[in-house]
Formats: C-alpha cells, structure tokens, sequence
C-alpha cells in the first residue's frame, strides 16, 4: 500500500467524464518514458532553456486589482450573478473549483464544479446589519439561501479565453435549499435526507471522478447544537437568523457532501464526521479502497483521516483523527474506544459530535487545518494551518505528514513544520495548496479583509491577499514566490490546474467586503459598468504557468 507517484498522478491525470463510463487511462510522470499530455516532443533546445528559467515574483500590493506577475494573463470566467441557465444564476463568493474535461484528449471543454462558501448579504439580499432597526424578510432569507451551495457550469477555451457555454444543460445550482441524502443507515436528527448545502469551502475530486464540496462554517447558517456535561442540548442561534423562516437541524450541516457532476445528484458523508470541513482530499489505495484527509478550520481543533475498509467506500470503514505530537492516528471508534462509550450512545453520536469525541480521545489541537495535499514527488502530506490568534500564532504555518513508509493507510506517522508564515518567508496565513504537474506547490492565503492593511495589525507587510508558488527545481528551489495580488478585502482561493498544466482556474472572493454603503465600495473590482464588487472566478494563463509545469519534463529526464 505505499506511496506510487504513478497512482497519485494517474488518478490525478486521468480525470475525465468519458472516463466514468469508459475508464482509459493516460498516464505520465517521473521515471515513465510517456510525455504527459500536453507535452509531446519537447526538444532539449527547450528543456536547457527552461532549467536556466528564473521566476520573477512581485511585492506586495494594496491595490484594488487582480495583479499578476509578469508571463501571467487572465480572464473572468463567470461572476456573482451571471446568468449560466434559463433557471439559475452564479452564486455569491466562490472558493473550491474542480474542472472535470468531458475527454481527457480535449482538456479545453468540460464540466467546472465552483463552491460558494457564504453570502455578504449587502450585495445578495441587500439586508444591511448596520442599518438601527434592521430586519431580515423572509424574501432576503431565499434569496441569501439561494447564493450558497455550488455551481456546476459547462466552460470551454476558446482563442486562449475560458467561457462558459450558455445554457448548458449540464449548468445547474445546488443550493441550501436543494435535497441531499445522508449516506448512513440511521437516520441523522430523524431524516435520511439533509435539505440544502452551505457554507462550502474548500473540497476534493474522488477517484471515480465526482466532486467532493466541504461544509465549514455552518453554524452561521442555521445554529448549531450545544452539549452540557449531562449531554443536555440546547440550540445556539446563527449569525444570518435562517432558522428564524426554516426550521433546520443544524445536524445536517458540517458534513462532505458529494457531488455527480453528471446530474448534479449529492449525497453528505456521515463516516467522515462532523465538523468544519475545510477540504477532502483523497489517495486511492492499490486494493482500491480509500483514504480520506480533512481538517477542522476552527482554532485548536483538529486533523482527521477516513480510511475505508471497502473499494471506493466513504461510508465503510474507520475514521481517525491525528496525535501529532506522538504521530498517532487515533480511531473515534464507539465500539472500541471505552471513553468513547462512556459519553456517547452509538457511533452516529460520535461521528454527529466528532469535536467533542477527538477531545476526549486527547487528540492535538492545531492551529486551524486548512487545505491539504499530497506532494506528488514525494507522498508527503501537506496541510495548512492558517493561524491561531488566541494562542499568538498571527502567521501560520505548513505542516508536512510523512505517514510511516509511506503507507496511507498506516496508523503512525511523523509531522514536522514545513514552512512558517511571518515577515521572514513574506507570507501570512496560509489557506489553499495545489500542487502543478511539476509537483511546485502553489498557496494563497487568508488574512481576513478586517485586519489587513491595517498599521494597528500584524498583517500590515504583506498589503493584499496574493498567490504564491515554491518551485521545486532550478535556481529558485524551495522559495516562496509571489505571483498574484488580489484585489481589496479579497482572497484567492480554490486554485485548481486543467488537465494539460496550461490554465490555472482561481476564485477571487470577497473584494469589497468591508463595504458598508452599495454607493461607496472598497472594491469594484472586477470593474462592471455598476461599480458593485463581485466573487468572480478568473483563468490564469501565460508563459509562466506552462514553464511551471514543464520543469516536471526536466526532472523526468534527468531522473
Ligand atoms: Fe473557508 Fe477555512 O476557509
Ligand atoms: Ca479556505
Ligand atoms: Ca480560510
């Protein structure tokens, strides 16, 4: 079972719609003598003049723009409220983005999966908290309801610009109104089925080609449920008050919810607990059965793992979460776990209350687990702790898992710091990874709009949230290197590469969040005739991102 650079970049490379139903896969990396797609024939010519490439990156910025570094271009794909079918509209501030091509020979036309974490509602609903008397109508709930959950759009490239395709009949919304199944055998606060999706941040793709969107913050939507120490309940009350129209169990939220591209149908993952899900990222073991990494993004909460124990399954098996400090993978397992026992009454309790489980177990608390991903060089697990104010950590950090013998579905492993964030490295508050083909690890990062480019702030060197890459060959090894700057109060979130290593799809989200007044935004990026700030998802293109993935060619070579 251990780490196959073939198996991770084949279930990396082969994703395709054609594939789900006709499984064919194209595979390239390392040592294999077969160019990657995209990269045919090559001359040497070219190889020695990439190994000398030297990558110019830019200082940070205040200014109200998408800037990127020299060789990168882009173009918006799709903004908050752009029409992408008869029925539906994009929704507001877009996170996680997957593209799925429809033929893996044909990168350039397929499906597009967008996250939409959360609303500002001055911009959806037009309801203003500032306002004295303030109250939100039943008509402004829907319409903040409908602005969350998901896309799925159909785009294509066309003469170097991404497009959707209008009118698509695989474009559609999932929203927090649109029924989900719950994956489990008991029923979860009485219902098999969840109504809505929220709150989606980060996600994942499987190896049966489906997206997997993650539910974080949801206790801002419609509450969420409180525990005291003789397990009596109580409901705390959420920030947007849609309980107040819909009476939901907030049970139903803090899940991984699965998505078929194909006809949108969803289902939410039980096994993998309940928490604030920032991603899922999963490794296809060689017996076929998976493992699933997902953290908790809430201050001193924790890492976990899903490792099931049938093919393909996100229902079968056992979920872990992570002792860093003895490298132990701990198994919030009712059955076999006496403290477990003693508080809970079945294992749906567990997975339903997996915070208060992981405690129990003495599991680490950590600085906020962001995004995860494999190192497809090296089978190293990377995850981002984005900060931890309350216990003085402002910056952040990497944290590298390197599971013993490179086997995922092992129980012990070793951590250590990869990278700090702060002034030395020139980054704060690291949030989303995404390794390329060439296995150079590309970041953004999320200080929040209330504290950036503040004097009063520890934030004030590092200006506006920006996208940053650390080559893994030639002169530049092991820098970080800032590539794009985002405009005011935004972040850049859900980089994800199209199949060929040619287009890096990024969300820009939240520009003009602090604004108070629609007549006097702190952004107006992306610049419409309105002057209205809007989440917008862009395609980075360029000379630089082709030479990016192309140094894989030079290492494949040389190796
Ligand atoms: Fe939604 Fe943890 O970022
Ligand atoms: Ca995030
Ligand atoms: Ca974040």
């Amino acid at each position: 079972m251990g780490y196959s650079r073939r198996n991770f970049i084949s279930f990396l490379g082969k994703a395709s719609l054609g594939a789900v139903m006709m499984p064919q896969f194209l595979i390239s990396c390392g040592n294999t003598t077969t160019p990657a797609p995209g990269f045919k024939n090559t001359p040497e010519a070219i190889l020695k003049k990439l190994k000398n490439f030297v990558l110019k990156g830019m200082l940070p910025s205040d200014t109200d723009d998408l800037l990127l570094a020299n060789g990168l271009k882009y173009n918006v794909i799709v903004k908050h409220g752009d029409k992408i079918s008869v029925e539906d509209t994009f929704g507001d501030n877009n996170d996680f983005t997957c593209f799925i091509p429809f033929d893996e020979k044909n990168p350039k036309d397929g499906l597009l999966w967008v996250n939409h974490e959360y609303m500002n509602s001055l911009f959806v609903s037009g309801y203003n908290y500032r306002n004295p008397g303030a109250t939100k109508t039943k008509e402004q709930v829907d319409k903040e309801i409908y602005s969350v959950g998901g896309t799925i759009v159909r785009i294509k490239e066309e003469n170097g610009q991404w497009k959707v395709v209008e009118n698509d009949p695989y474009n559609k919304r999932i929203t927090a109104h649109t029924p989900i199944k719950l994956n489990w055998d008991v029923p979860i606060a009485g219902k098999n089925t969840a109504i809505g999706t929220l709150s989606n941040c980060s996600g994942g793709i499987t190896p049966w080609n489906t997206f997997l969107t993650c539910e974080e913050n949801y206790d801002s939507c419609f509450g969420e449920i409180k525990y005291d120490e003789n397990n009596n309940r109580s409901r705390i009350a959420s920030q947007y008050g849609w309980e107040k129209f819909y009476n939901r169990p907030p049970e139903h939220y803090g899940w991984v919810v699965e998505i078929d591209p194909k006809d949108g149908s969803a289902q939410k993952h039980i096994a993998l607990g309940r928490f604030a899900h920032e991603c899922c990222t999963l490794y296809e073991l060689d017996d076929k059965r998976v493992v699933a990494y997902t953290g908790d993004d809430k201050n001193s909460e924790h890492l976990y793992k899903f490792i099931s124990s049938k093919p393909g399954s996100l229902k079968e098996g056992t979920l872990y979460v992570a002792d860093t400090i003895n490298g132990k993978w701990l198994a919030l397992d009712w059955s076999t776990q006496p403290l477990l026992k003693e508080k809970f009454k079945d294992q749906t309790e567990v997975l339903v209350r997996a915070r208060e489980a992981s405690k129990i177990l003495k599991a680490t608390e950590l600085n906020r687990p962001e995004d995860i991903e494999i190192d497809p060089v090296t089978g190293h697990v990377f995850v981002s702790l984005t900060n931890n104010k309350p216990k003085n950590d402002f910056h952040g950090s990497i944290l590298k898992i390197e599971e013993t013998n490179g086997e995922y579905d092992a129980l012990t492993f070793k951590a250590s710091t990869y990278m700090a964030g702060g002034e030395e490295n020139g980054f704060s508050c690291p949030d989303n990874l995404a390794f390329d083909m060439s296995g150079n690890l590309w970041i953004t990062t999320d200080m929040s709009g209330s504290v950036m480019n503040r004097e009063d702030k520890p934030y004030m060197p590092f200006k506006n949230n920006s996208l940053f890459v650390i080559p893994r060959y030639g002169k530049d090894a092991g820098k970080i290197i800032r590539v794009a700057s985002a405009p005011i109060d935004a972040e850049l979130t859900g980089p994800w590469f199209s199949p060929d290593g040619k287009s890096l799809f990024l969300s820009v989200q939240h520009p003009g969040e602090q604004t108070k007044d629609l007549q006097n935004p702190t952004s107006t990026w992306p610049f419409d005739v309105d002057n209205i700030p809007k989440s917008s998802v862009v395609a980075i293109t360029g000379d630089l991102i082709e030479k990016m993935n192309k140094l894989q060619e030079i290492e494949a070579r040389n190796s």
